[in-house]
């Protein structure tokens, strides 16, 4: 089992009681284990292509925990590309034309790899929350409308935080794009609701001791805090989502006993969320060091002693996954 680096020749997979971690590349364990239309909602985090290295906050010296950095390789491009859909590809050439042939267009195709997977496993009635950077998502919707058709496109959920970075030459960038697909018109959604309050009263208005207010359906624009230092949910892991963040979207688009799928779990922070809600779940990330925050997590959550794990390789043979 090898971490960050692409988990070429080995895979590895841990049972816990609520559902089934894998290491490795998420189009390669998709392939392998996951069936046609078994899955009900995914929720996927991808890298954002920030051109940067992520860390365990304060422990540089330890190294990277995963790389966000893609370079243009014709090989790698053409390669990727053989295995998709007629319309993913039309989008990825006409992408060539805008981006180049360039790190960007890698991250493209690499990325339409991984959701065409990801809409192979879905159920007809699942959902896809697709969690992108600004500065990449028209490129992912695209690839998404390409792949879902248009008409399967429910949402831009905007998350908006208060945490990170200044803007002294443009606004401060304060949001993540999540675009919401569903596999087809008949899928399943539990409208959400949110309290808005008012100063004066209105024909429906509730009263409680803070003054006057309704429970309206909810909107796309989601202000949940982001994961910082002193957050208590917090474990250190470079990319960690808020528990809120997950629980909404999953309340939403999911029942009880579903299976939700996170291709690119990082901390497990969805796999976790999943499990609290009473749903099987299935986590995928290429680096151990990421499983092994997930794993802790999910133990810790979870009434089963350790012993009740066990690891396999994608043939059976027994894995050596230090956890
Ligand atoms: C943005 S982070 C996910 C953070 C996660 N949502 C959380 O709350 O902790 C992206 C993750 O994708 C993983 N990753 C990158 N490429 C991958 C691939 N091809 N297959 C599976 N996982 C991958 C990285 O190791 C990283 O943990």
């Amino acid at each position: 089992m090898r971490s960050s680096s692409a988990a070429d020749d080995e895979l590895g997979v841990l049972e816990l009681p609520g559902g089934r971690l894998f290491c490795g590349d998420n189009v390669r364990v998709l392939r392998a284990h996951v069936p046609d239309a078994s899955v009900d909602l995914i929720y996927a985090d991808p890298p954002f292509n920030s051109g940067h290295a992520y860390y365990f906050t304060g422990r540089r010296a330890e190294g990277p925990r995963f790389l966000d950095v893609w370079r243009w390789d014709a090989r790698a491009y053409e390669e990727t590309l053989a295995g998709l859909s007629t319309a993913l590809v039309d989008a990825l050439e006409a992408l060539r034309r805008i981006l180049g042939e360039s790190g960007d267009l890698i991250y493209c195709a690499k990325l339409a790899e991984s959701l065409s997977e990801m809409r192979r496993v879905l159920k007809p009635t699942g959902s896809l929350y697709l969690h992108c950077d600004v500065r990449m998502s028209h490129y992912l919707r695209l690839l998404s409308d390409a792949l879902f058709g248009r008409a399967r496109f429910r949402n831009e959920i905007v998350w908006a935080y208060r945490t990170g970075g200044a803007g002294k030459r443009h606004f401060a960038r304060k949001h993540d794009a999540i675009l919401f697909y569903t596999a087809s018109d008949n899928y399943t959604f539990h409208p959400q609701r949110e309290r808005v309050r008012y100063r004066k009263p209105f024909f429906g208005a509730q009263r409680d001791e803070h003054g006057f207010y309704a429970d309206v359906f909810m909107r796309d624009v989601w202000e949940i805090p982001a994961v910082i230092n002193v957050s208590a949910e917090r474990t250190g892991y470079p990319t960690q989502k808020p528990m809120a963040l997950l629980e909404r979207i999953i309340r939403a688009s999911s029942n009880e006993a579903d299976l939700v799928l996170d291709p690119f779990c990082g901390s497990g922070t969805a796999l976790l969320a999943a499990q609290r809600l009473g749903r099987r779940w299935i986590g995928i990330d290429i680096s151990v060091d990421a499983l092994r925050v997930a794993h802790a997590r999910l133990v810790a959550a979870s009434a089963q002693p350790l012993e009740a794990l066990y690891v396999q390789h994608e043939d059976g043979r027994p894995a050596h996954l230090h956890l």
